[in-house]
């Protein structure tokens, strides 16, 4: 392909515009399958950050309230799945793992989420309290880091959330043997088959013992802001004895 210092789209617009060759379109798809494959190789993949900025004017003095007005934020900016956030976890084996969870609770005392209290994440939790968890709002261009220690919540408040999700799901939590190894779909199939029989008629479901909410405990923020070159703006929450101590990272 000659190289006339065009990007791909503009060689193909010259190519089709000229008729240069009769096979052009087999030299477009030639040109369209070099991008792709180019585009393909995660280094050549970049985007810059120009949504916002970040800086002391923003910040409240509780990192919670920040938080909330981010949250706020992305809401009103309509996102998949906004919810969604890592989380961390280490075992006694010093082997972090993480995975997606969905937040389903903020407030002042933290974040919460459920899970089955029998699973990978619960056993590490049991082990190790002390967790992460991440945020990343592609669209808004911020990622919230939050470090802290992680307490089950009350029974109470894990039937209430428990009950107030789809019967499917309160069964598929009844059925699903969390993180352990299964022979294959039908284990789940007739685990469901054996619920939907044993609570016949029932709807909700109370919450099985293996099943529960957590709540994460909060010691440390970050809130993160892409800028442009790289050149993002970090603040950091730390709390100590007199409250939330505040600084800026680099980047
Ligand atoms: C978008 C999304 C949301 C998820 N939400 C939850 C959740 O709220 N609770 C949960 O236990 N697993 C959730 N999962 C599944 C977990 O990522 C993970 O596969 C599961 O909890 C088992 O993890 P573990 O074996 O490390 O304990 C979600 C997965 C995705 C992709």
């Amino acid at each position: 392909m000659p190289n006339r210092g065009l990007t791909w789209w503009q060689e193909l617009i010259r190519l089709h515009s000229q008729q240069e060759t009769p096979c052009h379109g087999k030299v477009a798809y030639t040109i369209l399958d070099s991008h792709l494959s180019t585009m393909s190789n995660p280094e050549n993949i970049r985007k810059s950050y120009h949504h916002g900025e970040l800086n002391l004017s923003h910040l409240t003095a509780d990192p919670i309230d920040l938080f909330r007005q981010w949250w706020k934020e992305v809401l009103d900016a309509n996102l998949g799945e906004p919810n969604a956030m890592t989380l961390a976890t280490v075992g006694t084996n010093h082997q972090p793992s993480a995975r997606t969870i969905l937040l389903k609770g903020i407030s002042e005392h933290g974040f919460e989420f459920y899970t089955n209290y029998q699973s990978r994440k619960a056993m590490e939790m049991e082990q190790n309290p002390n967790v992460a968890l991440l945020f990343f709002w592609k669209e808004l261009e911020r990622q919230v880091r939050i470090e802290g220690r992680v307490e089950k919540v009350s029974r109470q408040r894990s039937q209430e959330y428990f009950q107030s999700r789809p019967l499917g799901s309160q069964i598929g939590a009844w059925a699903s043997p969390q993180s352990k190894v299964i022979e294959d779909r039908s284990v789940l199939d007739d685990a469901v088959t054996r619920i939907e029989e044993k609570f016949i008629g029932q709807d909700p479901l109370p919450v099985p013992d293996h099943w529960g909410g957590y709540i994460v405990r909060p010691h440390l923020f970050e809130f993160w802001q892409g800028r442009p070159d790289r050149l993002h703006d970090r603040f950091e929450y730390i709390l100590e004895n007199k409250g939330w101590k505040i600084q800026r990272l680099a980047p």
